[in-house]
């Protein structure tokens, strides 16, 4: 018989039952999770045999033997032969017992844990998309949730409507129109499970494959993945102090279908679109037929006076607006929200119910929650001054540190920060000084998809210890310093 010791990993060891193998010389593992001993020796065996520890043709105990080896009941294990008969991963043979079958596919569990080289978004000091969320918020939204789940009728508990939750998208309607300057009806708000799957949705229902679309440069790496991973042909055009040149991209692609800026804040650059910019990508749009995706990620982190007018809420029936819960509360909860334009709403909400339907109602009803009773409005004053406080920190930080090496631009909005590196060092110069500060900044060359451009430091601030913060800003300035006076590229 085979002799194997590894038991199945998923099984937590507190919750099973490792019998060294008498009968059958494998270890068969009880799982304690499982109430009923029938059902426990069924699993046990089951996974036994799809995992080829007991290979096909392979005659099984007796019933008597192996509930003796296992010290369950006879009965239980009866029951699991017969169980494994009706699976037909076992077969009873006349007068002779009960076998594994013979015809089973190739063992198929890897036995190895597997390693995939997947990005998991470590969480040293700057890395993007951290955020504080206090216990007591998360407590009400707990809470909440659970509300929600115990209070459900039939309605709540079916495939629904593919917009998503109505509480939520009503509560986004309402901030919406107060906030941002747009008036939209809840019926053509559509909750998505992340900007990012609001983009592929859009390029699937509005784009075709090869499609031209602009993108700005540098710019949104995870949207460059998204739009190339539907088959569109990223065009990127420039950024300057106003924001996208409209220029350049009309010079460069002006059939593109489609344009996607940040126009509140420029990602990563930190740029606030201009209102002339703003009228000449609107006047584009709108003579080309092309669709303006405006992704306003950041905009509830105002730092100085009330927040910008949203594009889309400017007019224009070419603006789909994209907004996300993953800076107001946690990119983990991946809910955000497109507002689309009445005149394609119900093709896009049709495709998509082709696809998911939407992220969990109950979250979301939860979230439609905590903005109807005002707890995200006080959570975001109160984020907002530590986000503040943490982005003044790191500026302060650095500056002194880095000896001014560094170009640092403090942004009135958001939850990063950029500090550019001074011109003329090597290609790979980002890369190493942020080895030497052991932080997880993002670089300006990882955002762009042009080989040329300014290098420099993506800082996230948000989320992070304010001594951890200031302890990572000094050893990257310090680590600034010393590259620089090492490779003595530059005069100083
Ligand atoms: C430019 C930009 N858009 C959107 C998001 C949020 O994406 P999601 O809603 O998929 O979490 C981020 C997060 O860092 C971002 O930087």
């Amino acid at each position: 018989m085979a002799k194997v010791v590894a038991a199945r990993p998923t099984l937590k060891a507190d919750m099973t039952t490792t019998l060294p193998g008498r009968l059958l010389d494998i270890p068969i593992v009880l799982d304690g999770s499982i109430s009923n001993q029938a059902a426990r020796v069924h699993a046990a065996l089951r996974m036994a045999i799809i995992d080829g520890y007991l290979r096909p043709g392979l005659k099984l105990p007796s019933s008597r033997g192996l509930a003796e080896q296992l010290g369950v009941p006879r009965n239980a294990v009866v029951a699991a032969y017969e169980q494994l008969l009706g699976d037909e991963l076992a077969e009873a043979r006349q007068g002779s017992g009960t076998y594994v079958t013979a015809h089973l596919p190739a063992a198929s569990m890897a036995r190895t844990p597997i390693q995939l080289d997947i990005d998991s978004f470590p969480n040293r000091a700057f890395a993007l998309g951290r955020t504080h969320v206090d216990s007591g918020l998360l407590r009400q939204f707990a809470t909440s949730v659970r509300r929600h789940i115990v209070a459900a009728g039939p309605d709540h508990l079916g495939y629904g409507d593919p917009r998503g939750s109505l509480p939520l998208r009503t509560e986004i309607a309402r901030h919406l129109v107060a906030s941002r300057g747009i008036r939209c009806d809840p019926n053509c708000i559509m909750i998505t499970g992340g900007t990012q799957q609001g983009l592929r949705l859009c390029a699937e229902a509005l784009l075709a494959p090869g499609d031209s679309v602009w993108l700005e440069e540098p710019g949104y790496y995870a949207a460059h993945g998204t739009l190339r991973a539907a088959g569109m042909g990223l065009i990127p055009v420039p950024v300057d102090g106003e924001g996208i040149r409209v220029d350049e991209g009309r010079r460069l692609a002006p059939m593109a279908r489609a344009a996607y800026v940040t126009p509140s804040h420029q990602f990563p650059t930190g740029v606030t679109m201009s209102m002339a910019r703003r009228v000449a990508l609107l006047d584009w749009a709108n003579a080309s037929r092309a669709w303006i995706i405006e992704d306003d990620y950041d905009s509830e982190f105002r730092y100085a006076g009330p927040p910008l007018t949203a594009l889309a809420g400017l007019g224009g029936e070419r603006v789909i607006y994209s907004g996300t819960f993953s800076k107001t509360l946690f990119p983990s909860l991946r809910l955000a929200y497109l507002v689309l334009p009445q005149s394609v709403a119900e093709h896009v909400i049709k495709a998509r119910s082709g696809v998911d339907r939407f992220p969990p109602a109950f979250l979301s009803d939860a979230v439609a929650e905590l903005m109807s009773n005002g707890a995200l409005a006080g959570h975001l004053r109160r984020t907002r001054l530590r986000y503040r406080q943490a982005r003044d920190t790191v500026a302060s930080v650095l500056e002194t540190a880095g000896r001014g090496q560094l170009r640092i631009v403090v942004p009135p909005q958001g939850l990063h920060m950029v500090a550019y590196l001074p011109a003329g060092l090597p290609g790979d110069a980002g890369v190493r000084i942020r080895e030497m500060a052991a932080v997880e900044a993002r670089l300006f060359s990882e955002t762009s998809l042009l080989p040329e451009g300014a290098e420099g430091f993506i800082l996230g601030f948000s989320g992070y210890d304010g001594r951890d913060l200031a302890a990572a800003a000094k050893r990257l300035g310090e680590a600034v310093e010393t590259y620089i006076g090492r490779s003595g590229v530059l005069a100083r």
